[in-house]
C-alpha cells in the first residue's frame, strides 16, 4: 500500500493511473479537491478496489494519522500543492497554507507513524518538488543541478522551497527516510487549462487569443507527464534516502516556439474552418511580475545513478497531448464549465 497526496490533480492522477496500470499494489489517494483536483481524472478507476479515494486535506493531522494507522502504507508520495505561479502572485495565502503548513503537518503525522514501524528503514517519504526553487538562469548558465543553491522568486516557488527544506530537515534531524525530486515543466493529458500548453490548445479551439507574456522568449524545460511519473516510480524504488534528484528531459524551448508548435500541430490535426492559421490568434500581453527567464534541468544524476530516461521526445509528447485534448473535449468542457464537480461528486456519493 502507498499513500499518494494530490492524486486528483494533473500529475497525481496521471501517477495513480500509471501506478495501477503497472502494479497490483493498492493506493490511498488523499486529495482536498480544490479547483485543480478533479475526480473525473480518475473515472477509469472508479470501480477499481485497489484505489481508495479520500477527500481531505494534508494539513488535517487527525485525518492523516487515522489513514496511516488504518492503511499502513510503506511509502508516501507527496504531490498535493497549490501549483500555479500566477495564482500565487494574485493570492499567496493558499500557497503558504498548503505548501508550507500542510506539508509540515503531513510530515509530523508521518513522523509519528514512522517512529512506530518495526522496519523504519524500509519506509519512504517521497516529496515531489519543482525546478522553480532554483530561481532563474541566464542564457549561458549551466542547467540546474542538485547542488544549485535555492533562489525562489515567486510566492509559489518560495512555498515549495520551504517545504523542500522541511523535508530535508526531517531527514537530518529525525532520520525520516525522505527522497525529494525537482522536476521541470510537465505537460500531457489531464492538465488543467490554466497552464500554458492546455490553455493554448483550449483557447485555439475556441477562437480565443493565445496570450504570450512579455516577448515570449522565456525558456522552460518540458517533460511529458508520464515520463515524470516513471521517474518518481524509479526514485521510490532505488533512490537513496536523504538525496534529491533533478528530473528533466533536456527539452529547453522558448514559450513562443512552444505556442507556434502547438498551432502547427492543430493546423494539421484540426484545421480552422475559415482556412486561417491558429498562430493568427497569438496575442502578446503584459508580462508576469518577476517572470523567471529560463529554467533548465541537468538530469545526469538520475540518469547515471538510477538509469532513468524519458520515453517521449518533445515532438512526440506534444502530438500525443494535442490528440488527447481533441479526443477528450468533454473533459475540457466539464473542467472549463465548472459544473463537472457537482456531477462527478454525485458519482462518488
Ligand atoms: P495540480 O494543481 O494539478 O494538482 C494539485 C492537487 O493537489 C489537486 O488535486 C488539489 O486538489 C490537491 N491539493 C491542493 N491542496 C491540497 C491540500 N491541502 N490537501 C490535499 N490535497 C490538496 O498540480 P500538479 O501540476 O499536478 O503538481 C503536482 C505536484 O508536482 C505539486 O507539488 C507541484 O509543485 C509539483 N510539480 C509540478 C510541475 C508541473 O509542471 N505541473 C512540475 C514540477 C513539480
Ligand atoms: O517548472 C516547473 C513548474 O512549471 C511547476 O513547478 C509549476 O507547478 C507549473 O505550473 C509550471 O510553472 P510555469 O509558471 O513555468 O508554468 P505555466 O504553464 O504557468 O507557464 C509556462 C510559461 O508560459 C511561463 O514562462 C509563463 C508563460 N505563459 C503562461 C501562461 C499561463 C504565457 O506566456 N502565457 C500564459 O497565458
Amino acid at each position: 500500500m502507498i499513500l499518494v497526496t494530490g492524486g486528483a490533480g494533473f500529475i497525481g492522477s496521471n501517477f495513480v493511473l500509471e501506478w495501477l496500470a503497472q502494479s497490483d499494489e493498492p493506493v490511498v489517494n488523499l486529495d482536498a479537491l480544490t479547483y485543480a483536483g478533479n475526480l473525473d481524472n480518475l473515472r477509469s478507476i472508479a470501480d477499481d478496489r485497489r484505489h481508495i479515494f479520500v477527500h481531505g486535506n494534508i494539513g488535517d493531522a487527525t485525518l492523516v494519522a487515522d489513514l496511516l494507522s488504518r492503511h499502513k502504507p510503506r511509502a508516501i508520495i507527496n504531490l498535493a500543492a497549490e501549483s500555479h505561479v500566477d495564482r500565487s502572485i494574485h493570492g499567496p495565502e493558499d500557497f503558504i497554507q498548503t505548501n508550507i503548513l500542510g506539508s509540515f503537518r503531513l510530515l509530523e503525522a508521518v513522523r509519528a507513524y514512522w517512529s512506530g514501524l518495526p522496519d523504519k528503514s524500509d519506509f519512504r517519504f517521497l516529496h515531489v518538488s519543482t525546478d522553480e526553487v532554483f530561481g532563474t538562469l541566464g542564457p549561458d548558465d549551466p542547467a540546474f543541478s542538485e547542488d544549485t543553491s535555492y533562489q525562489p522568486n515567486s510566492p509559489y516557488s518560495a512555498s515549495k522551497a520551504a517545504s523542500d527544506h522541511l523535508v530535508r530537515a526531517y531527514f537530518h534531524t529525525y532520520g525520516l527516510p525522505v527522497l525529494t525530486t525537482n522536476c521541470s515543466n510537465n505537460y500531457g493529458p489531464l492538465h488543467f487549462p490554466e497552464k500554458l500548453i492546455p490553455l493554448v490548445i483550449h483557447n485555439a479551439l475556441n477562437g480565443r487569443p493565445l496570450p504570450i507574456y512579455g516577448d515570449g522568449q522565456q525558456i522552460r524545460d518540458w517533460l511529458y507527464v508520464k515520463d515524470h511519473c516513471s521517474a518518481i516510480r524509479r526514485v521510490l524504488q532505488a533512490g537513496k534516502p536523504g538525496e534529491t534528484y533533478n528530473i528533466g528531459g533536456w527539452n529547453e524551448r522558448a514559450n513562443l516556439d512552444v505556442v507556434n508548435m502547438l498551432c502547427s500541430v492543430l493546423d494539421e490535426l484540426q484545421p480552422r474552418v475559415d482556412g486561417k492559421r491558429y498562430s493568427d490568434q497569438i496575442a502578446f500581453v503584459t508580462d508576469r511580475p518577476g517572470h523567471d527567464r529560463r529554467y533548465a534541468i541537468d538530469a545526469r544524476k538520475i540518469e547515471a545513478e538510477l538509469g532513468w530516461r524519458p520515453a517521449e521526445t518533445f515532438e512526440s509528447g506534444i502530438r500525443k497531448t494535442v490528440r488527447w485534448y481533441l479526443d477528450n473535449a468533454d473533459w475540457v468542457e466539464n473542467v472549463a464549465s465548472g459544473s463537472y464537480r457537482d456531477w462527478i461528486e454525485k458519482q462518488y456519493a
